[in-house]
């Protein structure tokens, strides 16, 4: 083959600004269509946006904000793993009926020392337990938070406590607490140790949120980013998280492909992988590794990538996204694909879905948000979070994701720096992607994700036209909020 025909049968990247979805025939009202989807074989979720693995993106907070609206957030892996499993322990003990995994505190440790495991932990309460896991007592703030801080836990806390057994039902729990007016129950078993603990917070939450994603156990459903290469971190969280993302900025690699049939046999946990961008990732990985969950696609682009402009290699999402659909088709596989990087509006998300994709991973977005971990400041009278890529320099500097990306040089960066407008509270985008992405689904005439898959026809537009297809010829003030 010549060079010359290189450019010939080149392929055209085409991105989000490039197509428009065709209004098709309707008998649909939006309000009716329903944007259930899978995220990976067997998780479901009621609303198909996750927010991305990045350190100004995804701690506990927004994968809590996002699981009790039926979304997903996948924690980041830019700390130590104890912080990233202490950050899946939280999401998971956020609403949990009975909290297994109880934290619970000697009888000789002191206040000063409760009180900063309560600041840790963001726990208000703990049962107090001898060595044998006997219970002794509860010590709640109410107990410390104005004694002396150098006194006994013994010396503070309740002796006498109310408890539960494996056979208390909620309702009766519920009475148990509000008769004797206490916050938490302790279940023990015969010998008098602690087996769980049921909460008044959690049975009061527990009808708040109808439309959250939930495990078996009634907790919320957790993911987290591992890197292929470190087993022991993904054997620590198994236990905690439901969902993993391999993440990886070019998974179609030899290496990552070995690293990967290591943790696919050693975790139980839904396993996705990425980031991929071709056909042939796509079919390499449907066929050469078994129990795959999901595929997480797009290289480059990314609101905060440099990829692009400093390799000049990359799979722009929405092309990316057509590609690896046909690979899973063609295999008549059912592997859901999350299209990752560049969505800036519901549309986009539809576009994403009329080639294939089951759902939208976005960090710009969830940046903005209230719940993202970034810091929000004030410049020129309006609010801004910061929001950098993991490859970028500062990402770097924590050094725990290096390996996501390939490091020929210490001077390589492939991600920018910046800030994002703050956006508020992370239910209200949540609430307007949906709104949004059921709108283009009226236009197509689609009720499902799957049938926007069937339905949905695009139309290529020029430059001229995205210029047309956004506002024009008008003046608007910037976006501005206040806190
Ligand atoms: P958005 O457009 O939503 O994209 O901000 C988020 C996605 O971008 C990817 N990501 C990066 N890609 N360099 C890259 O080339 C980076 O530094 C970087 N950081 C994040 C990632 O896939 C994320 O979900």
């Amino acid at each position: 083959m010549g060079f010359r025909s290189k450019f010939e049968n080149a392929e055209k990247a085409l991105t989000f600004n490039d197509v428009l979805l065709l209004p098709g025939w309707t008998t649909l009202e939006p309000s009716d269509a329903d944007v259930k989807t899978r995220v990976t074989t067997n998780v479901e979720l009621n609303i198909p946006l996750i927010a991305s693995p990045m350190d100004t993106v995804t701690e506990a907070e927004m994968a809590i904000a996002l699981a009790r609206e039926g979304s997903l957030g996948v924690l980041h892996r830019n700390c130590s793993a104890q912080k990233e499993v202490d950050m899946a322990r939280r999401v998971k003990r956020a609403e949990a009926v009975i909290i297994r995994d109880v934290v619970t505190v000697g009888p000789d440790m002191t206040v000063a020392e409760l009180l900063s495991m309560m600041e840790e932990h963001g726990i208000k309460g703990f049962p107090v337990v001898e060595d044998g896991g006997e219970l002794q007592g509860i010590v709640t703030w109410r107990d410390v938070r104005l004694a002396d801080s150098s006194l006994r836990i013994r010396d503070v806390m309740t002796e006498e406590v109310v408890t539960g057994n494996e056979d208390t039902e909620i309702d009766e729990a519920m009475k148990i607490l509000h008769e004797h007016r206490i916050e938490k129950l302790p279940i023990v078993d015969k010998d008098n140790r602690v087996q769980g603990l049921i909460t008044m917070k959690d049975i009061t939450l527990k009808g708040t949120f109808k439309e959250a994603v939930r495990d078996e156990q009634g907790r919320l459903l957790c993911a987290a980013a591992i890197s292929p290469f470190d087993l022991p971190r993904a054997k620590a969280l198994d236990r905690y998280v439901d969902v993993m993302v391999l993440d990886v900025s070019h998974f179609h690699n030899k290496n990552c492909f070995d690293a990967t049939k290591k943790v696919l046999k050693e975790v139980s946990a839904d396993v996705i992988v990425g980031n991929i961008g071709t056909y042939q990732a796509a079919e390499d990985i449907i066929t050469q590794l078994d129990g795959v969950a999901g595929l997480r696609v797009g290289i480059g682009s990314g609101s905060i990538c440099s990829t692009s402009i400093v390799t000049r290699a990359g799979a722009p999402t929405l092309f990316a996204t057509s590609q690896v659909a046909d690979a899973v088709k063609d295999y008549e596989s059912n592997i859901p694909i999350i299209a990752d990087g560049g969505m800036r509006n519901p549309g986009d998300v539809a576009v994403a879905m009329a080639v294939g994709a089951s759902a939208a991973m976005m960090g710009n977005v969830f940046a903005g948000c209230r719940e993202s971990p970034g810091r929000l400041v004030a410049m020129e009278g309006r609010y801004y979070k910061e929001y950098y890529g993991m490859g970028s320099a500062k990402a770097r500097q924590k050094r725990f994701a290096q390996d996501r990306y390939s490091q020929p040089s210490k001077s390589v960066n492939e991600g920018v720096e910046g800030w994002v407008p703050f956006r508020g509270p992370v239910k209200e985008i949540l609430d307007e992607f949906t709104g949004g992405l059921k709108a283009a689904m009226g236009y197509v005439g689609a009720a499902t994700i799957p049938e926007v898959w069937e339905k949905a026809k695009l139309a290529l537009i020029t430059e001229h036209g995205a210029r047309d297809a956004a506002p024009h010829d008008i003046f608007r003030p910037g976006p501005s909020r206040t806190i």
